[in-house]
């Protein structure tokens, strides 16, 4: 791929990484902490070939048509349900995410989520905070146990499956998953992990863990009717995107003891969160960082600097971008 070599970094990322852009770009920066509106982004993006993103700016269709001189859009994500990668492809611009670097981080912190909520830690240190403990109960925050239970993984692909080896392999758990696809019977019996139809799993598990991508086809796939099967000691973990799960009918599940608690790291709408979810006591809630320890999130922008620089030539990749979503466009 040939062209201008103007890019966009769309939002504050660490010196260096711009550093490595600067080496061969002319690189323009939005160093904002919020992401920029779709018109501001357009307005940015003029005259650039290439930008750095992350999984907040909205690149469709419109903006497609209104920067046509754009040709890579590289995320540092590894979801990008914020990228219209059909509408790229039929204009010839390369897309790329960042698989497999955050996998084992966004795992641990999934698992961490899990059992926060199964073991209601942020509840007893709000209530220690508040300067509510005036003595020790023998019920007191008593939860669930993780060790030894049924892990059901919603959404079997590389973070799911890093999930899956942490608690069979660490914690004793039965794994029980669903995915569209089977995963390979040696790969199955490596995590102990059973296939199950959606119901079966609802049905079955006692601490669920969601991480399939959202699409279409995955918004509110757990909802009202979904809750209603699963065992009221259960418990519900959501790293994948808000919108996977319906988060008013999590709530009234929660409020009315459908399930026993729940972690959620993605909401629908945010940085904006229920207001319902926030009254309640049994949900842990933490601001999309799963991916957030340092060295992964450095190595998400690196990777996506090295599509970038891959999609202009640039680098030992140079025309073989590491991670292409669309390699087709390069033909
Ligand atoms: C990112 C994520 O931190 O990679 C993803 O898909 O959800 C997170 O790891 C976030 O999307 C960056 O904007």
């Amino acid at each position: 791929m040939t062209g201008p070599t103007t890019v966009f970094i769309a939002r504050r990322v660490f010196g260096d990484i711009v550093d490595r852009l600067r080496g061969h770009f002319d690189v323009r920066t939005h160093e904002g902490e919020s992401p920029l509106a779709q018109a501001e982004l357009i307005a940015a993006l003029q005259g650039c070939a290439g930008v750095f993103v992350t999984g907040s700016e909205k690149i469709d269709a419109v903006l497609l048509d209104a920067c046509p001189q754009l040709k890579a859009v590289c995320t540092l994500a590894v979801g990008y349900n914020n990228i219209d990668v059909a509408a790229c492809t039929a204009r010839g611009v390369l897309v790329t995410n960042a698989p497999g670097v955050l996998t084992e981080t966004t795992a641990d912190f999934g698992f961490a989520l899990m059992m926060a909520a199964a073991r209601r830690i942020s509840e007893g240190e709000r209530f220690l905070r508040e300067g509510r403990w005036k003595h020790w109960g023998v019920d007191m925050f008593a939860g669930g146990d993780v060790h030894g239970a049924t892990l059901g993984v919603l959404g079997m692909g590389r973070i799911g499956q890093a999930i899956a080896k942490r608690g069979h392999g660490g914690f004793d758990m039965k794994v029980a998953y669903h995915n569209r696809s089977h995963l390979a019977p040696e790969v199955e019996a490596s995590l102990g992990a059973t296939w199950m139809t959606l119901p079966d799993l609802l049905r079955t598990v006692d601490h669920l863990v969601i991480v399939t991508p959202y699409s279409a086809e995955t918004h509110h796939l757990v909802g009202a009717e979904q809750l209603r099967l699963m065992k009221p000691t259960a418990t519900l973990t959501n790293i994948a995107r808000g919108g996977v799960v319906d988060d008013a009918a999590l709530a009234a599940a929660l409020s009315a003891g459908t399930i026993a608690a729940a972690g959620l790291d993605v909401f629908e709408g945010e940085p904006a969160v229920n207001p319902a979810l926030l009254a309640l006591r049994n949900v842990v809630l933490t601001p999309h960082i799963a991916s957030a320890s340092l060295p992964t999130r450095r190595a998400m922008a690196n990777l996506a600097v090295d599509n970038l620089l891959a999609a202009f030539g640039v680098g030992p990749d140079a025309g073989r971008p590491p991670t292409a979503l669309n390699p087709e466009v390069l033909a």
